[in-house]
């Protein structure tokens, strides 16, 4: 597999560098002891503009695990560019640390902390891409399906960063994918373009719809929040409009009782119901718990 030099976005990937992800993330997972001096006398600067739980936790859990050193900066230090450009930030940040983790507001950000640092960048989540939780979400589905080239994933609800990123994974792997969400709430045009090109040179599809009925069938239902941090939407606007796109007993029962997917954080009775997020068929904890090993691999990858 070729080195990778940031994890930006998972476009930059190719399949076999994407697979190989995976299948060192298994590694990670089941043999950790093997990797624990992975990242002996490295340190990350882990930064955020946004809130986070599951990154924050297992960014910094996971560095440990590996030997290394993580420094957090939250988000009182307030918008990247404001206090110093973000280009001097980054060179400033590549004089210490070995890498640089960064959950952004704008994906220009993260791009400019990768091309004016001098260290490996990875983006956390940027209002374009979460690829990090993608590669955690392949990592769930490649526990369950021994073959993700049969499998079909459906993404129904807002069309946004998590949306982008699974559908790039989806590519990657060749998997039938459908993302299913109201008029006017697609994904970005440039992204489902390019990502659709990528489907077919592996044998996979992206088809979007705003019919329920192109979930039937689908081995995965994945569903995330109506509105995104940095959205500026209120809920009272878009209720009407997403409601029926709400992933609940009734619609996972009439498309064939699929596994059930979120990125989290969950809003209960909007975008999924209580006893879909904690039902039988949940993967919702076990993609919580593969963001560490995920990201580990990630790290390993571009570090060690
Ligand atoms: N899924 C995810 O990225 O969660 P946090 O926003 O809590 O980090
Ligand atoms: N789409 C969500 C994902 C949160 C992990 C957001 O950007 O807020």
């Amino acid at each position: 597999m070729d080195k990778i030099s940031h994890f930006l976005t998972l476009k930059d990937l190719t399949q076999a560098q994407f697979l190989g992800l995976i299948e060192l993330a298994k590694q990670v997972k089941t043999t950790p002891e093997k990797f624990n001096q992975a990242l002996v006398g490295k340190s990350l600067v882990t930064l955020y503009e946004k809130p986070s739980l599951r990154t924050r936790v297992s960014f910094d859990i996971g560095i440990a695990k590996l030997g290394g050193h993580s420094v957090y900066l939250d988000q009182n230090n307030g918008a990247l560019g404001k206090r110093e450009s973000v280009a001097d930030f980054a060179k400033n940040i590549s004089c210490w640390a070995d890498g640089i983790v960064a959950r952004t507001f704008s994906h220009k950000t993260v791009e400019d902390l990768a091309e004016f640092g001098s260290v490996p960048v990875i983006n956390s989540l940027s209002d374009m891409y979460h690829p990090c939780q993608a590669l955690a979400d392949f990592l769930a589905l490649a526990e369950q399906f021994d073959d993700l080239s049969l499998i079909k994933l459906v993404y129904i609800g807002d069309g946004n960063n998590v949306t982008h990123s699974l559908m790039i994974a989806a590519a990657l792997a060749g998997v039938e994918m459908v993302v299913i969400c109201p008029e006017g709430h697609f994904p970005d045009g440039k992204v489902v373009q390019d990502t659709q090109a990528l489907a077919k040179s592996h044998g996979g599809s992206l088809l979007l719809s705003t019919e329920l009925s192109a979930a039937k069938g689908a081995d995965a239902v994945y569903t995330d929040t109506w509105i995104s941090m940095g959205d500026a939407i209120n809920y009272d606007e878009i209720k009407e409009k997403f409601l029926p796109y709400q992933v609940n007993r009734q619609l996972m029962t009439s498309l064939g009782d699929g596994y059930f997917m979120h990125c989290q954080p969950a809003h209960i009775g909007q975008e999924v119901t209580q006893d879909v997020f904690d039902g039988q068929n949940s993967l919702v904890l076990t993609q919580a718990e593969n963001r560490m090993h995920a990201q580990n691999a990630v790290m390993i990858s571009l570090l060690s």
